[in-house]
Parts: structure tokens; C-alpha cells; sequence
């Protein structure tokens, strides 16, 4: 039974591990437990876990900024995909972001991820054509 709660700083040891083995882990700048720490005290419910008794088994941050509903860091332990963890935590962060006030949804998606690609369109999400993302690392 897959149940989903907020996380808490005490998690982070154990996200950390998951993502390690489940996340999407291409491009982008390495994790520590500082990180997690800094989302939880910035936005205490940002961080949605899926767990089984005292296993965590998927994670996704609902990032609201008070304009754009971001969803990212979506991962499900490899020995726990396709049961319907990916969709009901993407479930749970729709319910979250929709009662902060969100009028759209948006995720990050790999080109070449077609594990990930298949899970976001079964959630109803389609690729915009005419945006990229821009980034720099901050100075
Ligand atoms: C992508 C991922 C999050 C899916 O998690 P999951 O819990 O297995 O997904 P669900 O069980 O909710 O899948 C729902 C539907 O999405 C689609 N889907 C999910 N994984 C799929 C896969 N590997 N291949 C094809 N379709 C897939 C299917 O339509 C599936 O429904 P079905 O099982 O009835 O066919 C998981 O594979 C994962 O953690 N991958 C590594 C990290 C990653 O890529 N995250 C996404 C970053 S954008």
C-alpha cells in the first residue's frame, strides 16, 4: 500500500539514497543534504514522498514560487515502477498546487528519456515546440 506525505529534514539521508539509484541524474549539478534541508526550510510541503511501511520508494518536488507550479526530481525506485507511484504522487502534487493557486503544471523532461516521456503524457502533459530552458550556474 502506497501511501504519500511531506517530507522532513530527517529524510534527507534517505532521498538522497534514492535518488542516487532512481533519479533522472543527467546535467545537472550534484546533491547533498544541504539541498534538501534548504527546499524544506524555504517550503516545508514542497517535497512529496511515496512510501511502503517505513520505505521510501519515490519522490517529487512540487516547487510553487507564487506564480509557476514547478514539478521536479520525480523518481521511483527501480523495484518499485509501474504500480502507480509516479501517478499518484503527481496526483498529490496537482491536489497542492492547484490549492496554492497554480493554473498550469510543468515538468522538466529529458530529450532521450522516453521512460519519463511515457509517464508525463500518461499524466497528461504534453512537450511545448517553441521553448527551450536557458540556464547559468549561478556566480
Ligand atoms: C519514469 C518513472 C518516474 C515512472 O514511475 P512509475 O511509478 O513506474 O510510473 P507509473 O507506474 O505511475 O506509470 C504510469 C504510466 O506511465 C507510463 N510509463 C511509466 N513508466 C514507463 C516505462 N518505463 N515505459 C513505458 N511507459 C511507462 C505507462 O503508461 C504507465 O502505465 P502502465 O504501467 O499502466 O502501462 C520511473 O521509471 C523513474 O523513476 N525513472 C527514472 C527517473 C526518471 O526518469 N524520472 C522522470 C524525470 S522527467
Amino acid at each position: 500500500m502506497i501511501s504519500i506525505r511531506d517530507a522532513r529534514s530527517d529524510d534527507a539521508e534517505q532521498v538522497l539514497a534514492l535518488w542516487a539509484v532512481a533519479a533522472e541524474n543527467d546535467d545537472r549539478p550534484p546533491d547533498d543534504p544541504d539541498v534538501v534541508h534548504a527546499l524544506l526550510a524555504r517550503d516545508a510541503g514542497a517535497l512529496l514522498l511515496a512510501h511502503e511501511r517505513d520505505e521510501i520508494v519515490g519522490t517529487l518536488v512540487a516547487g510553487w514560487d507564487g506564480w509557476r507550479a514547478h514539478l521536479y526530481r520525480l523518481a521511483v525506485h527501480p523495484a518499485h515502477r509501474r504500480r502507480g507511484v509516479a501517478t499518484t504522487l503527481v496526483d498529490a502534487a496537482e491536489r497542492r498546487l492547484v490549492a496554492l493557486g497554480a493554473r498550469r503544471l510543468d515538468a522538466m523532461v529529458l530529450e532521450g528519456n522516453t521512460h519519463g516521456q511515457a509517464l508525463w503524457r500518461h499524466v497528461g502533459f504534453h512537450p511545448q515546440d517553441r521553448w527551450r530552458r536557458w540556464v547559468r550556474p549561478t556566480i
